[in-house]
C-alpha cells in the first residue's frame, strides 16, 4: 500500500511501488489532465508538481512520492495558477492542447521562482516542454502577461 496526496486529497493505493506516478495519476486515480508523451523525460507532457517542484511523472516511481504532496493540472490553483490560466485563454495559447497541461505546470514553477522572468528565463525554464504544434511564442507572451498580472496584484 502506498499513501500519497494528490491535489490535497489523500489516496491509499495497492500498487506496485515501481509503477510510474503518471500511471497512478491517470489510471488509478482517474485524473487525465496530465498527459503521456514520450515516457522518457524528454517532452514534459507529464509534468506535475511534487512539493511544489516540477517533476516528470512518467519516469518517477510512485514510491518516491510516498507521503508527499502531488499537484496535477486539475489542482493548479492560487494566484499564479489563476493568472496563468487567464493568460493562456487571453493569448489563445493552445493549438491541439496536448502539451499544455505540462507547459502550465512548468510555467507555474518558473513564476514562483522568478515572478518577472525575461525571455531568456522563460526559454530556459520551458526548454524541456516540447510542443509539436509550435505554440512557443504564445506561451512566452502568456507567461509575460501572467507575470504582469502578478505584479499588479502584489502592489
Ligand atoms: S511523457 Fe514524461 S517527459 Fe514525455
Ligand atoms: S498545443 Fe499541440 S502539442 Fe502543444
Amino acid at each position: 500500500m502506498i499513501t500519497l496526496s494528490v491535489n490535497k486529497k489523500r489516496y491509499t493505493l495497492d500498487v506496485d511501488p515501481s509503477m510510474p506516478l503518471l500511471w497512478v495519476i491517470r489510471d488509478r486515480i482517474g485524473l487525465t489532465g496530465t498527459k503521456f508523451g514520450c515516457g522518457m523525460a524528454q517532452c514534459g507532457a507529464c509534468t506535475v508538481h511534487v512539493n511544489g517542484e516540477a517533476m516528470r511523472s512518467c519516469v518517477t516511481p510512485v514510491s518516491i512520492v510516498k507521503g508527499q504532496e502531488v499537484t496535477t493540472i486539475e489542482g493548479l490553483s492560487g494566484d499564479i495558477g489563476r493568472q496563468l490560466q487567464q493568460a493562456w485563454i487571453a493569448e489563445q495559447v493552445p493549438q491541439c492542447g496536448y502539451c499544455q497541461s505540462g507547459q502550465l505546470m512548468s510555467a507555474a514553477t518558473l513564476l514562483r521562482e522568478k515572478p518577472n522572468p525575461s525571455d531568456e528565463d522563460i526559454d530556459a525554464a520551458m526548454a524541456g516542454n516540447i510542443c509539436r504544434c509550435g505554440t512557443y511564442q504564445r506561451i512566452r507572451k502568456a507567461i509575460h502577461r501572467a507575470a504582469m498580472r502578478n505584479e499588479k496584484d502584489v502592489k
